[in-house]
């Protein structure tokens, strides 16, 4: 059970970073700098033409910069030509310069060696780290204002850095400052007129990060210098949500005292559900004690206040006591009844909200019942197009699984899946994360179970799940305007690879009728003909080892000859080609090592052994390792036909037009 425990936790794990990266509405915005998207990470690459001595020099400076060494670099530097030291002092390791490194290290003297000595260019960006998150494109002065090296500042604004130079992601050195609350620094940036609302890319202030980090003196400070305390981010989220999501009620005073209004993010929350939702009463409390709160916020902020309980700090009679007292403030006059719920729900075992005094005092004996209302209450308030609403019913799920109940599990998140794939954009992260946790737990199930009467793998359910990702790659080829880079239809394709991977597990076992509708739901897949990164199609997915890295966990491993049969069967196209002219079989062939049952099963269908790509290699010449009379005994794939056309091509035999069209493409491919 310990292994379950553990597998499932990761698995949460992977969902609450998806959910925070991706859709969610809170910490993505507020890193230091941090953009989002794989996209961004322009690194340079180290040159290839670099002897291999200039790299090792590069290292050196390098390292002697950023551990402080300013003795070993003179000794280094000192007799070298001025155009060497140009050189070694501007380039770039992992993406930052020595003088980025001095400056996050806190080197000064180093700083000041390499400006004034070595006139390093004072403005040069590069990527650093702070606490595992990598920044792109941060000037020096960025660097040393969010590392809090106050002397380093000083020195490079003396010597002239620009004061609103920002990343790549737009945020500027004295946003740096407050994330991590260095106030003298803050003082002096803005003596030295630095700008306080340049916002981030998200629309994020200074004043926003001030609250959010919870450094009351620097948000004072800001205030009295009449930072806008009503600006809004991109996603409409101001200065008080960030008070509320980290519970700096203090602040939160302060803003209010200087104006700050309470207003609607994108989501449709007001900071008093955001505290809510993040769990902190005494902000609530505080909030719905204002005359401006109305009584229909105060129940929802107290009910929703109870759900937060129940779920993420475990506590169920702290959640009972928000629930009653929301109670009690319905009946009071005037009488506000909870709104009438729609259709019962399956998923949460056709629970329905409680409705007076009573039926809430019963709820205490039953946990299971309890957990129902938080979800009932959360979807009810925040609706389905809050990233809070399915990612509990997920979290929820998640757990019953750990305590082995993996059909609750399935059933939860086919909910929540229904409910992403309902409110979301086509392809949109959150929802794949949901494929792939199901792919994750079919494939978790299949291995642990192994002892197991096969039954205990439902069919339906990851035929059903399959289904639905067709359905959603469908969507997504239909609305390009979604995923402009195509790197989300893609990896759903890949989740869909794996799917159909467990799916096959289950073959020999299947009933008839089970593998018609199986058959179908390929064919579907085939028909609608997906192409992938590189121009490849399923039957290319199947026949290539890449194929095998979709997630932190495993879930099967490619090639597969048994995938590859299966879409050949429903009528894959065998000799498909992607973009460099590959077909399957020379992805199969170019794998390492080579799987030979992979590369029989395609020639079996018929795939050509002699087919040129375009750097004109066949399948045969990419083999590696062993031989092709090793896997298969070639003569019986090679046709006279092929080879006359091979040598059609050789020798530039002029062909175009005096045979008939169909021979004509066949001889093309050779
Ligand atoms: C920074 O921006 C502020 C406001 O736009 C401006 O007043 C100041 O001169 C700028 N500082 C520098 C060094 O450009
Ligand atoms: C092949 O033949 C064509 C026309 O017959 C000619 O234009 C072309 O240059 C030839 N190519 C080679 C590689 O000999």
């Amino acid at each position: 059970m310990l292994i379950v425990v553990h597998l499932l936790f990761l698995l949460l794990t992977a969902a609450v970073a998806q959910y925070y990266s991706g859709q969610g509405m809170g910490r993505y915005q507020y890193g230091r700098s941090r953009g989002g998207g794989n996209g961004l990470r322009g690194r340079s690459p180290n040159p290839k033409s670099l002897p291999m001595k200039a790299m090792e020099y590069r290292s050196v400076v390098y390292n002697a910069a950023r551990d402080g060494k300013l003795n070993r670099l003179k000794i280094f530097l000192d007799h070298k030509s001025k155009e060497e030291i140009g050189k070694l002092v501007h380039a770039k390791t992992n993406g930052a310069t020595p003088l980025i490194m001095a400056c996050r290290n806190g080197h000064l003297e180093v700083v000041k060696y390499i400006i004034e000595q070595c006139t390093a260019e004072i403005e040069q960006v590069g990527s650093v780290t702070f606490d595992g998150e990598t920044i792109e494109g941060a000037p020096p002065l960025w660097c040393a204002a969010a590392a809090g090296h106050l002397d380093i500042v000083k020195y490079l604004i003396q010597k002239g850095a620009g004061v609103n130079k920002t990343t790549y992601t737009n945020s500027t050195p004295l946003r740096a400052a407050c994330f991590d609350g260095h106030y003298e620094i803050v003082k002096h940036l803005v003596n030295n007129e630095a700008d306080i609302e340049i916002a981030n890319r998200h629309g994020h202030t200074c004043l926003m990060i001030s609250c959010y980090k919870g450094h009351r003196e620097i948000a004072q400070y800001l205030l009295e210098l009449n930072a806008d305390v009503n600006r809004k981010s991109v996603k409409g989220n101001t200065a008080l949500h960030d008070c509320a999501e980290s519970g700096s009620l203090d602040i939160m005073k302060l803003l209010l005292k200087h104006g700050a209004k309470m207003e609607k993010d994108a989501y449709g929350m007001t900071p008093l559900m955001a505290a809510s939702v993040a769990g902190f009463s005494k902000i609530v409390e505080f909030l719905i004690g204002r005359q401006e709160c109305t009584k229909h916020e105060r129940i929802d902020a107290l009910e929703l206040l109870g759900a937060t309980y129940v779920d993420k700090k475990r506590d169920m009679l702290g959640a009972i006591n928000f629930w009653r007292q929301a109670m009690e403030d319905r009946s009071n006059e005037p009488p506000l009844p909870k709104p009438k719920q729609g259709s019962q729900v399956a998923a949460y075992e056709n629970s329905e909200e409680v409705t007076n005094l009573e039926e809430l005092d019963e709820l205490i004996s039953d946990p299971d019942d309890m957990r129902m209302q938080a979800l009932l209450v959360r979807e009810r308030i925040l609706g389905p197009a809050h990233p809070d609403t399915s990612y509990y019913i997920r979290y929820r799920g998640a757990l019953y699984a750990d305590m082995g109940n993996f059909e609750r599990c399935i059933m939860l998140w086919m909910y929540a899946l229904d409910m992403q794939q309902t409110v979301l954009e086509p392809l949109s992260p959150t929802t794949q994360s949901s494929f792939l946790s199901f792919a994750e737990l079919f494939s978790f199930m299949m291995t642990e179970w192994r002892n197991r009467p096969a039954h205990s793998i439902a069919f339906k359910d990851i035929h059903n799940v399959l289904l639905r990702a067709i359905m959603e790659l469908e969507k997504g080829k239909a609305d390009e305007t979604a995923d402009k880079d195509s790197s989300h239809f893609s990896r759903l394709l890949v989740i869909i690879m794996h799917l159909l991977c467990l799916m096959c597990r289950l073959q020999k076992i299947m009933k008839k009728s089970e593998d018609h509708s199986f058959k179908e739901v390929v064919y579907k897949l085939v028909r609608m003909k997906p192409i992938g990164t590189k121009g490849f199609s399923p039957l290319h997915l199947a026949c290539s080892r890449e194929t095998t890295n979709v997630g932190r966990y495993p879930v099967c491993s490619f090639p597969s000859a048994d995938v590859a049969q299966l879409l050949m069967d429903v009528g894959a196209d065998v000799n498909a080609i992607d973009l460099d002219g590959n077909s399957p079989l020379h992805i199969a062939s170019s794998n390492r090592p080579c799987r030979s049952e992979v590369i029989r099963t395609l020639l079996r269908n018929g795939a050509h052994l002699d087919r040129c790509n375009k750097d004109r290699k066949t399948p045969m010449q990419l083999i590696r390792g062993m031989s092709i009379n090793d896997i298969v005994s070639p003569l019986n794939y090679l046709t006279l036909q092929c080879l006359s056309a091979r040598k059609i091509v050789k020798c530039n035999i002029s062909y175009k037009g005096q045979i008939p069209k169909k021979l004509e493409t066949f001889i093309e491919m050779h």
